[in-house]
């Protein structure tokens, strides 16, 4: 079978985009994502013959050709909605997830008032690996990483913590790369090998990522 076809057939779930984490009814807190590394992964995983399910974030982007698009707000929404399409063989997360959230949305909009104001934030699921740990794993389940500095001991880290088969680092600080950028440049590491990607407009990116995948899929 050769490493483009390997992904024919099979169910892929993509997250992508950003999340907002609403504080009340008029304000949110939320991310550049653009959302085109994700999208861009599962066109070109729907042009391979796979069965794409695509957890989107807000973005305002076309759905590609025959994929199935759910769209979310929340990173509550965004884990519910994954973990509902699986089982799959391949999971990519590609959205760049909230961290943390409001503890509470406030019913009405919140006044202003004279001096520092606090927001309580708590933590949200990490909705990788909750999948990597899911009693209906995916064979792969794979990765992004954002990261400024120590990229490879970083991804790495990230690679074991949350069992990880394959983490593309973002290699951010490049000139035309990056959140809102057509192009980037990626380092994609996986236990026992690595392979740098790019600079190349996401498109292509997508492409030998989806390569690198398939060779695991064999
Ligand atoms: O730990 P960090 O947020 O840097 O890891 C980034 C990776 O984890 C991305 O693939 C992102 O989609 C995923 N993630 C997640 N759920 C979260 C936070 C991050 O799935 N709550």
């Amino acid at each position: 079978m050769s490493a483009a076809s390997s992904i024919s057939g099979q169910r892929v779930v993509v997250s992508a985009g950003p999340t907002y984490e609403d504080i009340d009814p008029v304000r949110f807190i939320g991310n550049r994502s653009s959302g085109k590394m994700g999208f861009a992964i599962a066109a070109a995983a729907a042009l391979r013959g796979a069965d794409v399910v695509l957890v989107a974030g807000p973005v305002s982007l076309a759905t590609p050709a025959g994929v199935q698009r759910i769209d979310v707000r929340s990173a509550a929404q965004m884990h519910a909605a994954v973990l509902a399409a699986l089982p799959a063989q391949v999971y990519v997360g590609a959205a760049a997830v909230a961290d943390y959230t409001p503890a509470s949305v406030a019913a009405g909009k919140i006044k202003k008032h004279a001096g520092p104001f606090t927001l309580e934030l708590v933590a949200t699921a990490d909705i990788l690996a909750d999948v990597a740990a899911h009693a209906l794993r995916p064979r792969l389940v794979v990765g992004f990483a954002a990261e400024t500095d120590h990229v490879e001991a970083y991804a790495r880290g990230k690679l074991d913590k949350k069992r990880l088969d394959m983490i593309a680092a973002n290699r951010v600080g490049l000139a035309g790369s990056g959140f809102e950028s057509d192009d980037n440049a990626l380092t994609v590491y996986w236990p026992g090998g690595e392979r740098a990607l790019g600079p190349a407009p996401k498109t292509a990116l997508a492409e030998q990522l989806l390569d690198l995948m398939s060779e695991r899929l064999r």
